[in-house]
């Protein structure tokens, strides 16, 4: 199986991105992070990738303001670097109908509860940890899936249970998810890129455009 050549788009911390290059860089992840994009100009994700001289861009809606014309830079940055497969890690924004039509069925995102549960607009952040408290939950986890043009809503892939202690907090909860997304993330990739999570061929994929 070739490696992953993968364009990852983070709007803030970018902490999944960094265990992501970890994993890559010590070969744990048979793939390769070809390109780094974000809506924020200030991320850290864009500080991580510059100092591993990975391609980064800041491409938002600030710079380009015609929807339709972001979409086509940010398609045509993805397609210059060579992206086969697009990973979502904490990137705030919808992705143009452009690329999700082009990457379709190999644009994954991670999403911090056990979705359908607690996914969906204004389900992001800490706002996901207080409704899984409120919601009286035993359990939580994490979710890596597919990427359509809803929010929270494409195919699962894979999924990990967290168990609530009593007197979790939201904020705690927060935490500890997070933590345990770096190696789930990365656990997923190993999976995809050894096949045994199946993704749609990206050849198949262009050969059809
Ligand atoms: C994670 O909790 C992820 O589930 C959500 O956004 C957060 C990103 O965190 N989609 P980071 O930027 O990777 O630190």
């Amino acid at each position: 199986m070739d490696n992953l050549k993968l364009g990852i788009f983070a709007s803030h911390g970018g902490s999944n991105l960094e265990a992501i290059l970890k994993a890559c860089k010590e070969q744990a992840l048979d793939a390769v992070v070809k390109v780094v994009i974000s809506n924020n100009s200030q991320s850290r994700a864009l500080e991580l990738a510059n100092n591993e001289e990975i391609n980064a861009y800041h491409l938002s809606s600030f710079k380009y303001k015609e929807a339709t014309v972001l979409d086509d830079i940010i398609l045509k940055t993805l397609i210059e670097n060579d992206v086969d497969t697009i990973v979502l890690a904490g990137y705030m924004k919808k992705l143009g109908d452009k690329v999700l039509a082009f990457y379709d069925g190999r644009i994954l995102n991670i999403h911090p509860s056990l979705l359908p549960k607690f996914g969906g607009k204004g389900m992001y952040g800490i706002n996901v940890h207080k409704a899984v408290i409120e919601s009286g939950d035993k359990r939580t986890g994490i979710t890596v899936h597919l990427v359509d043009k809803d929010y929270d809503t494409g195919r699962i892939l894979n999924q990990c249970e967290i168990d609530i202690i009593a007197d979790e907090t939201a904020e705690s909860l927060a935490k500890k998810v997070l933590h345990k997304e770096h190696e789930f993330y990365v656990d997923t990739l190993i999976r995809i890129s050894k096949g045994e999570i199946k993704l749609k061929d990206y050849i198949s994929n262009c050969e059809e455009k």
